[in-house]
C-alpha cells in the first residue's frame, strides 16, 4: 500500500467515525487546524492521562505544573524565541509561495512544487514562528503577547515556585502539558504539521556533571512510551541533529522520529538545554544540605500529542478478509466495552443489557451502546473504532446470568458471568 493510500484511509475513517475533523469545515477549512470529535476526544484524553499517570504520578521525581498560555512578552524575549525561533523560508518568484527550505525536496531545488516554474527562489529570509497579539484596546510594543510556542518556558519562569512550594531536590522534573502554537508555513500529513496543537513537556533539573546519564534515561523513557503507547517498534528510529540543525538553545538534540512509509520524520524531541533557560531567567538553586548555589541543567523530552495519535492511528490500522479494525491499546481505546442486546423487542434482555451498560460505565470502563441492525455488523462498527470488547445479552442470560464477551483482534468469544465482568475485564483494560 503507498503512503498516500494508508494516510487517505486514516483520514477518512477519523472523519467517518468522529475521530478527527477539518477545522471550520463548513466554511472551507482552515488549513493545518483540526477538530477532535468525540471519538478523538476520548482517545486524545487516554493518551494524555496514560503519560500523566506515566511521568507524574507513578514518579516521585516529577511534579506537574499548568500554566497559562499568554506570558508577559519578555519571557520569550529573554528565551531567544523573539529573535531566534524563526525558520528560513524561500519565495517562488513567479508564484510568490513560500516553502521552508529544509522542508523542499533536493530535486526541487529549482523548480516551484506550487506552480511548476523554475524561475528560482528568493535568499532565504528568517521568518518567526510565533503567533502574536495584543493585549487591551491599543496596539502599543508594550502589550504585545505571543501564543506560546512551546509549553516548557512557563516551566522555567515557574522554578522558584515550585522549589519553594514542593520541596523538591535536584535531580527532579516538571511536567506540563498543553497547547502550543506555531504560525507553520507548510503542511505535513494529516495532523503532523498543525498551527495549534498539543505539547506533553518534561523540564528534568539536573547537575551539570549528570547530564549524559540523564540524557540517555529519557532516551529509553521516550522511545519505551511510544510503544507502551501502540507505536510499532519497528517504525522508530533515534536520529541525532548536527550542530546547525540544533535549536538555538540545545546543545545536543535526538528526535525520535516514525516512518511514515519510507519517510521518517519528527515525533518527539530530546534536547539537552545545558543552563541556558534558568540563566536567562536569573534562576538560581541552593542545595539545602550543601548550600552550593548553582544553575542546574535541564535534560528536555518533548512529545506531541498530535504526533502520537497519528503513528498510533496508522499502526493500528488493519484491513482483514471482512472487516477493518483498529488495534488500539485497549488502555487508549474511546470505548472499553460495547454492550449489545441481541434483539430489540424482548424487554427482559434490553432491560439487562442496560443494567450491565451501566453498571460498567459507573465502575469507570466507558462503554459503547448499539441496539441498531444485527449483531454482525454492531461488532463491525465497533472494530473499526478499536472497542477491545463486545459484550451481548441474548436468552441465556435471562437463565444464568452469562453474557457473550467477544475480543476485537482474535474475534474470540466467552461466557462470562456478570458478576464477574469486572474482573475479567479489569486486567484487560488498564
Ligand atoms: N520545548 C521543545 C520543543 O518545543 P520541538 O522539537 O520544537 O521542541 C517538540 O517540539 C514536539 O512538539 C515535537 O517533537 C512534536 O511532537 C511537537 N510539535 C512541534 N511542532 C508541531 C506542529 N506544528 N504540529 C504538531 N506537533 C508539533
Amino acid at each position: 500500500m503507498t503512503k498516500d493510500a494508508n494516510l487517505e484511509k486514516i483520514t477518512a475513517l477519523a472523519k467517518r467515525r468522529g475521530f478527527i475533523f477539518p477545522s471550520s469545515e463548513i466554511y472551507g477549512g482552515l488549513a493545518n487546524v483540526y477538530d477532535f470529535g468525540p471519538l478523538g476526544a476520548e482517545l486524545k484524553n487516554n493518551i494524555k492521562q496514560l503519560w500523566w499517570d506515566r511521568f507524574v504520578h507513578k514518579r516521585d521525581d516529577i511534579v506537574g505544573l499548568d500554566s497559562s498560555i499568554f506570558m508577559n512578552s519578555k519571557v520569550w524575549e529573554a528565551s531567544g524565541h523573539v529573535s531566534s525561533f524563526t525558520d528560513p523560508l524561500i519565495e517562488c518568484k513567479h508564484c510568490h509561495s513560500r516553502f521552508r527550505t529544509d522542508a523542499l525536496p533536493h530535486e526541487n531545488l529549482k523548480q516551484c512544487p506550487h506552480c511548476g516554474e523554475k524561475e528560482g527562489f528568493s535568499e532565504p529570509k528568517q521568518f518567526n514562528l510565533m503567533f502574536k497579539t495584543h493585549i487591551g484596546a491599543t496596539e502599543e510594543e508594550s502589550n504585545d503577547v505571543y501564543l506560546r510556542p512551546e509549553t516548557a518556558q512557563a516551566i522555567f519562569i515557574n522554578f522558584k515556585n515550585i522549589l519553594d512550594t514542593t520541596r523538591k531536590a535536584i535531580p527532579f522534573g516538571v511536567a506540563q502539558m498543553g497547547k502550543a502554537f506555531r504560525n507553520e508555513i507548510t503542511t505535513g500529513y494529516f495532523i503532523f504539521r498543525m498551527l495549534e496543537f498539543e505539547q506533553m513537556e518534561i523540564e528534568y533539573f539536573i547537575h551539570e556533571k549528570d547530564w549524559e546519564r540523564f540524557f540517555d534515561h529519557w532516551k529509553e523513557e521516550i522511545i519505551t512510551w511510544a510503544i507502551e503507547v501502540g507505536i510499532s517498534k519497528d517504525n522508530l528510529r533515534f536520529r541525532e541533529h548536527d550542530e546547525k540543525e540544533r535549536s538555538h538553545y540545545s546543545k545536543r538534540t535526538v528526535d525520535l522520529e516514525y516512518n511514515f512509509m519510507g519517510d521518517f520524520k519528527e515525533i518527539y524531541g530530546l534536547a539537552y538545554r545545558g543552563n541556558y533557560d534558568l540563566a536567562k531567567h536569573k534562576l538560581m538553586y541552593v542545595d539545602q544540605q550543601s548550600n552550593e548555589q548553582f544553575i542546574p541543567h535541564v535534560i528536555e523530552p518533548s512529545f506531541g500529542v498530535e504526533r502520537t495519535i497519528l503513528p498510533i492511528l496508522l499502526d493500528a490500522y488493519h484491513e482483514e478478509e471482512k472487516r477493518i479494525v483498529l488495534k488500539l491499546k485497549p488502555r487508549i481505546a474511546p470505548y472499553k466495552t460495547a454492550v449489545f442486546p441481541l434483539v430489540q423487542n424482548k424487554e427482559e434482555i434490553v432491560t439487562k443489557a442496560q443494567s450491565v451498560h451501566q453498571n460498567l460505565v459507573a465502575l469507570g470502563i466507558y462503554s459503547a451502546w448499539d441496539a441498531r441492525g444485527n449483531i454482525g455488523k454492531r461488532y463491525l462498527s465497533q472494530d473499526e473504532i478499536g472497542t477491545p470488547y463486545c459484550i451481548t445479552i441474548d436468552y441465556d442470560t435471562l437463565k444464568d446470568n452469562t453474557v457473550t464477551v467477544r475480543d476485537r483482534d482474535t474475534t474470540q468469544q466467552e461466557r462470562i458471568k456478570i458478576d464477574q465482568l469486572q474482573e475479567y475485564l479489569m486486567p484487560k483494560i488498564i
